[in-house]
């Protein structure tokens, strides 16, 4: 018997709501009504035991239901607000010269470890760069691969040259929009268990945008760094370690220098297809 899972007799009332709730079915009800860990193997460790028991009786994998936030009369987002900051969000592309406050980017990179994935498989590695002098770093390396790579590399399309040249003289940057900052989201697709590695990364950097922009950070996600990476797999390789073919997705943050008085006015294209 595994002790992943384990309940305390004392507290456990027989409700069943931990065995009802098990995604496949590894815990079973004994005859007394209490939870039974029977297949470990089909647990996949999403702690839905943990956080459903009424009576805080389950400890699963040492983590104790008094560590957990209670969700009773937790400060949740109002449907309103959701649905402001979608239609207020904004792509920003000018950023302002300071870093962000490491404590708020610390707070955001670890509440992004709750972010849904497939199966549950926490296969996801948040990489940041979180100062201008690292993102800086980065993007001398990105501009010298670019360099090193623009004659013969046929999948790199010849008109990033140009836009490289600006940035290595200072004069714009295309890329990453001026950012102080850069998180590549990746997940290991050879980990075992990791079934959606692209769904996941795309859903945190979602996530990430979402906690960032409410904490007063300015977010811009990098399709440039996919187009790069995808003809320059080194540049991944050798700047984070990134095993090539891997699946990633970045956002560029910072303070943002821009400020938009008004929302856009996109609700007429979601295409709705009510099927009764
Ligand atoms: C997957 C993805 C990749 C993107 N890549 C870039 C990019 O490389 N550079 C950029 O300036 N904006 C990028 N954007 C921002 C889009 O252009 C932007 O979301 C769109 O124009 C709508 O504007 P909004 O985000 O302000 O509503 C990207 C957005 C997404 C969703």
């Amino acid at each position: 018997m595994s002790d992943l899972f384990t309940v305390d007799k004392k507290k456990c009332v027989k409700c069943g709501a931990c065995v009802r709730d098990c995604a496949f079915r590894a815990l079973r009800a004994d005859v007394d009504g209490r939870p039974v860990f029977e297949y470990p193997e089909l647990c996949m460790r999403c702690q839905h035991c943990l956080a459903i028991c009424p009576s805080g009786a389950v400890v699963f994998d040492g983590r104790r239901p008094e560590n957990s936030l209670p969700t009773k009369g937790l400060a949740l987002p109002s449907e309103e607000s959701v649905e402001n900051w979608m239609r207020a969000r904004r792509s920003v592309r000018r950023f302002a010269a300071e870093d962000v406050d490491r404590a708020s980017l610390d707070r955001i990179l670890k509440a992004l470890g709750n972010s849904p994935t497939g199966c549950n498989a926490r296969g996801l590695t948040f990489t940041c760069f979180p100062t201008r002098t690292s993102m800086d770093g980065f993007r001398r390396d990105f501009i010298q691969a670019i360099e090193h790579h623009r004659n013969g590399n046929k999948l790199l399309p010849r008109w990033l040259a140009i836009p490289a040249i600006k940035l290595r003289r200072g004069e714009e940057d295309v890329f990453f929009r001026g950012a102080s900052g850069m998180l590549v989201v990746s997940s290991d697709e050879t980990t075992p268990g990791v079934t959606t590695p692209r769904e996941d990364v795309t859903i945190a950097c979602a996530h990430f945008e979402l906690l960032a922009n409410a904490a007063g950070i300015s977010t811009c996600w990098c399709g440039f760094l996919r187009l790069v990476q995808e003809a320059i797999p080194e540049l991944l390789e050798e700047t984070i370690g990134l095993r090539r073919k891997t699946p990633f997705y970045a956002i560029l943050f910072g303070r943002g220098a821009v400020h938009y008085p008004r929302t856009v006015q996109r609700d007429a294209y979601a295409k709705i297809d009510m099927r009764g």
